[in-house]
């Protein structure tokens, strides 16, 4: 079946067509191919504001979710009628955002007469991992299959997921069925990445550039050569005078908290106003700050997985780009769990992207009862974006 999904949940307006081929009895997960994945992304428009803008959102995704659809389309050279089932992000996200996409997906789903499922958007981040997903041993798909899908997790799964607004671990005992093991009490990991970015002067989204930063410095600290003595030096000292703390890595519950964390960042540069436009303290600030993240991360999901001893653990949502987190997560699971299968999203499927909206409908059409499914075709009168919108289990 061909899934034309759409996703405009927050600065991204996106659109994409999977092919799925249902299931292997073994996994329960079908084949999926993207024969198109399309993401125009709003976040220049949004930098000189420092975050996101709802309005200014919504006005972009109206501008762009015509041709963004237009140029899916023709990207994967079908026409309408080759598509049979519309799947949208519901929510959670920015109310003047998904209603774009929601409206745009209801419409469609009425003249083109097809099914419309609304979907979650971080159980998409979690599903996006039966894209393509393949851990480490498993060749990448051959040049002649472009995006060949390899869909082989296995329950239970537990899913890291750590996105701009979240930052939760998810344990599911099978398709569709989720249990909040802990979530933030405050900020997202990926709100304090954008929030320690702004106070450095960095712009937005500042995510990939404090990591680019903390990780260009940690290869300063591994590879000696690159430095010269007295740079060394500075490095060196600079490393020794940060010391950020871990929130809640301790505490005996599977939670986070990354708010206090982002205030010690603020009072150590209120402390150090001289040295903020150093570039190497912006680096070493980067790199501590990175590793506090990473470290509750880590610990966290470490007593998770000696909790759970979950068959697969996978991680979900934009910090999941993060390659810090990836190796660290690869080290804990080599050394400790080596039972458990660990797959990571294709990086472009680690940020908001429509595939895994697409990838996400298609395997809960296929979970759906027949009456369910029927019920679909009259989504386009019902379907209403939800800001809020939690994991819905299908019963
Ligand atoms: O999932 P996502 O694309 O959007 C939401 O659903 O929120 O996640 C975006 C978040 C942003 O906070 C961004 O700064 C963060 O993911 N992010 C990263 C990296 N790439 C994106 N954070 C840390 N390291 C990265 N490499
Ligand atoms: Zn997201």
């Amino acid at each position: 079946m061909k899934i034309l999904s759409i996703e405009t949940s927050c600065d991204e307006t996106a659109a994409a067509i999977v092919d799925y081929v249902p299931s292997q009895a073994e996994t329960g997960a079908g084949q999926a191919t993207v024969l198109a994945n399309t993401v125009s992304s709003q976040a220049s428009l949004h930098a000189k504001w420092g975050g996101v803008v709802p309005d200014l959102a919504s006005r972009e995704h109206i501008r762009n979710i015509v041709p963004v659809i237009e140029e899916t389309l023709d990207r994967a050279g079908l026409t309408p009628a080759d598509i049979d089932l519309i799947a949208v992000t519901q929510g959670p996200g920015l109310m003047p955002a998904l209603v774009i996409g929601v409206t745009a997906a209801k419409t469609l789903a009425f003249i083109w007469d097809k099914p419309l499922i609304g979907i979650q958007h971080l159980e998409g981040h979690i599903y996006a991992n039966f894209l393509n997903s393949r851990n480490d041993q498993t060749p990448p798909p051959k040049a002649d299959q472009p995006g060949a899908g390899i869909t082989k997790p296995t329950f239970p799964l537990l899913a890291l997921v750590v996105s701009g607004g979240h930052t939760e671990l998810v344990l599911m005992k099978d398709h569709f069925q989720y249990e909040i093991l802990g979530e933030t009490q405050d900020d997202a990991a990926g709100e304090a990445f954008d929030k320690v970015a702004k106070m450095l002067g960095l712009d937005y989204p500042g995510g990939p550039l404090v990591a680019n930063r903390a990780d260009n410095f940690r290869l300063k600290i591994e590879d000696c050569k690159v430095s010269s003595p007295s740079e060394k030096s500075k490095i060196s000292n600079l490393k020794s005078a940060m010391t950020f703390p871990r929130p809640m890595l301790d505490a005996d519950n599977f939670d986070f908290s990354f708010s206090g964390l982002k205030t010690s960042v603020l009072y150590y540069l209120k402390k150090h106003e001289g040295e903020k436009s150093d570039e190497k303290f912006i680096d070493a600030t980067c790199h501590e700050f990175q590793e506090a993240v990473v470290d509750v991360l880590v610990g966290k999901t470490k007593k998770a997985l000696a909790f759970y001893s979950p068959a697969t653990f996978v991680i979900a949502g934009g910090v999941s780009a993060n390659v810090r987190l990836r190796m660290e997560l690869r080290n804990l699971i080599d050394s400790e769990f080596p039972d458990t299968q660990f797959l990571t999203p294709e990086f472009t499927y680690s940020l908001d992207n429509a595939a895994m909206i697409g990838i996400a409908g298609a395997i809960r059409y296929e979970h759906m009862n027949e009456a369910d499914r029927t019920a679909l075709r009259e989504s386009y009168r019902t379907l209403e974006p939800n800001a809020n919108m939690p994991f819905q289990n299908l019963v």
